[in-house]
């Protein structure tokens, strides 16, 4: 199967178990509700989830995901939180998402925070049922390193915010991306492979994998905000040097960002050989990353 396909039938499988968690009773707190719903399933890539299942896919051959589905979904309920705060007034000031209005802008302040605060614990009441239902040692390693990740992704983005308009070193710039983007999708390879059994040294071996394209992503991230098109990334062009971010822009100029993306995704792409043709998902996700307009 085509990368292109495989990737259109892991989102419509992660849409459809999203959607299942979506609350529509009537009730005191139907519009915080909607305003959860609104951000959850306004057309994100659904890259997180999509690593989980890949990976467990990799590790086990299975195209059964169950044991690992509960995880995928609780990742992208904390990641839509982290966008919904991410573009409050407070922090990137920011009006639109996914080519719709943000949260706050939508709603309101309060609703946005609330909304934010909503899915971080549905993602961990998620958790907790499926303990509830099955738990073992694998689900335990694999709850801790959740929320210490989830822990690494605030303070990224408290330092993003700390630092904004202010000279910091490469050092500094390299550790808030790690920790606000690279924490959650390093998350996301690890507990697809923590799940499926992988063996110390494949774990090793995709933790490599995934903090190289864990930094592609938010380089590529930086690059768009330089020379993205609005009209396709569905979000802002330009607001990183408005708001004085410390960016790989910032600090390499766009051709040197450009040059870093690539050796990023060459060294991701370097950690797969071993697995030879049965990765080629995994493969075809690092180009995507370095690929992507969106
Ligand atoms: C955007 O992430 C925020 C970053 C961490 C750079 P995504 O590009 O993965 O967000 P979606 O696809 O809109 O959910
Ligand atoms: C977002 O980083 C990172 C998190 C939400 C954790 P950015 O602020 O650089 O991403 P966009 O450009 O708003 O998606
Ligand atoms: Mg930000
Ligand atoms: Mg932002």
């Amino acid at each position: 199967m085509e990368f292109k396909e495989k990737l259109k039938r892991y989102q419509d499988n992660v849409n459809l178990e999203l959607e299942k968690y979506v609350r529509k009773n009537k009730c005191l707190e139907e519009i915080l509700n909607q305003s959860m719903e609104y951000s959850l399933m306004a057309g994100g890539k659904r890259l997180r989830p999509i690593l989980v299942l890949a990976t467990y896919n990799l590790v086990t051959g299975n195209e059964e995901f169950s044991k690992c589905m509960p995880y995928a979904v609780a990742i992208e309920m904390v990641h839509n939180f982290s966008l919904i705060h991410d573009d409050l007034p407070a922090i990137d000031n920011d009006d639109f998402r996914h080519g719709k209005l943000t949260n706050h802008k939508k709603y309101n302040e309060a609703t946005a925070i609330l909304a934010g605060d909503g899915l971080l614990n549905n993602a961990y009441m998620v958790i907790s049922e499926d303990f509830k239902n099955n738990i073992d040692i694998e689900k335990i390693k694999v709850f801790n390193e959740f929320s210490q990740a989830v822990d690494r992704m605030i303070a990224g983005e408290y330092v993003d915010t700390e630092y904004e308009g202010k000279k910091i070193t490469i050092k500094d710039l390299e550790y808030i991306h790690a920790n606000k983007t690279g924490s959650l999708l390093t998350l996301c390879v690890r507990m697809g492979a923590i799940l499926g059994g992988a063996t110390e040294s494949e774990l090793e071996n995709l933790t490599k994998y995934s903090k190289n394209i864990g930094l592609a992503f938010q380089v590529k991230d930086d690059i768009l905000s330089e020379e993205g098109n609005e009209g396709e990334l569905g979000k802002p062009v330009g607001n990183d040097k408005e708001m004085g971010k410390c960016t790989y822009v910032s600090q390499y100029g766009l051709q040197g960002a450009k040059d870093i993306l690539d050796t990023l995704v060459e060294d991701a792409i370097s950690c797969l050989k071993v697995y030879g043709e049965k990765a080629a998902f995994l493969k075809g996700i690092a180009i995507y990353i370095k690929n992507r307009n969106k």
